[in-house]
């Protein structure tokens, strides 16, 4: 499931010999695992000379068919390159840290008598996932009606810091709406090289956020597809208990129809419930 960033030269079309090429990583990848950076190039018939793959403009492994082994690695601090898994167009990393962050060159030579020339290159994140799970924390958990909501998650020590979304009763809060208000901090470790990303989140309790009662606020934390992670919360709708005034019917029994009075206000919530029942009957 990994997404490719493809990158296709376009100043070589139409030059005869050497075609196509491209660079093929993983946006991202997880220290600690295995890259396979592939190097995708058409000779149209002419052979290949080279293929020289290049850690920002230092070059790490390269291969030359004509030359016995034709597989050559150059030692570059924290690269392990895995000759069993590389080729002439792919080149696999073993154990990639941090630091391995960067751009990833591939140049690919033809031979005689054309000796075309065309590199590409591509950038690859190497993350480290957060140290701890995502924490949330909220003032309180029993709101009355039009109180302030508001709540704060850290994702800790990571690299890059994870992005943090909201969910209200497992809605993504995307354009937030008008009343509620997300401030997203960042706080970086220098000496460690790690982000906590920071979001604090305010909203109103209206009565239409809880569902019988209850809203569950979720925190999501995630790092491109590799790492997702939430924490939740369930709050209390602080309400006082009402009279069964319509017989049976319990005043919570209608959660699609609560669920959709986001912007009504108390009263105009209690009504509804009442014009329900009645209806309902
Ligand atoms: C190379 O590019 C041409 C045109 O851009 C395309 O028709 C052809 O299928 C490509 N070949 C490969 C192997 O991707
Ligand atoms: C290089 O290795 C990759 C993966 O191990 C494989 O898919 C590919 O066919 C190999 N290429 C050549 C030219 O042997
Ligand atoms: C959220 O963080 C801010 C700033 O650090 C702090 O002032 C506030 O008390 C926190 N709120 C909660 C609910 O933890
Ligand atoms: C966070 O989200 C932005 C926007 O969708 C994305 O460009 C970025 O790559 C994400 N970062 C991480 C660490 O997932
Ligand atoms: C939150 O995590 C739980 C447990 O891992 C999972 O079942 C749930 O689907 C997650 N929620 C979201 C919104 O990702």
């Amino acid at each position: 499931m990994h997404v490719y960033i493809f990158f296709v030269i376009s100043i070589l079309s139409g030059v005869w010999g050497l075609r196509n090429m491209s660079v093929r990583m993983p946006v991202a990848v997880r220290a600690g695992d295995r890259l396979r950076i592939a190097c995708d190039y058409d000779l149209e018939n002419a052979a290949l000379y080279s293929v020289k793959f290049y850690q920002g403009d230092t070059e790490f492994y390269r291969f030359v068919p004509k030359e016995s082994p034709p597989s050559r690695v150059f030692p570059l601090e924290g690269i392990q390159v895995d000759l069993s898994r590389s080729n002439s167009t792919v080149v696999t990393l073993d154990k990639v840290q941090r630091d391995l962050t960067g751009y990833y060159k591939c140049k690919v030579s033809a031979d005689a008598p054309y000796f075309h020339t065309a590199e590409q290159s591509a950038p690859v994140i190497v993350i480290e996932e957060p140290l701890l799970l995502p924490r949330l924390n909220v003032e309180k958990s029993k709101y009355s009606a039009n109180e302030r909501i508001r709540a704060n998650c850290t994702s800790e020590a990571a690299f890059p810091a994870a992005n943090l979304t909201w969910l209200i009763n497992h809605i993504q809060l995307r354009e937030n709406p008008p009343a509620i208000r997300v401030h997203n901090r960042l706080l970086i470790d220098k000496l460690r090289g790690l982000e906590t990303a920071v979001s604090m989140l305010e909203l109103e309790a209206r009565p239409g956020y809880f569902v019988e009662g209850k809203l569950k606020l979720t925190c999501l934390a995630t790092q491109y597809n590799l790492y997702k992670r939430n924490a939740s919360l369930l709050l209390q709708e602080d309400t006082p208990q009402l009279a069964p005034v319509m017989g049976a019917t319990a005043p919570h029994s209608h959660p699609e129809s609560r669920a959709s009075l986001l912007t009504t206000d108390c009263t105009a919530l209690w009504l509804t419930v009442l014009t329900v029942t009645v209806l309902s009957r």
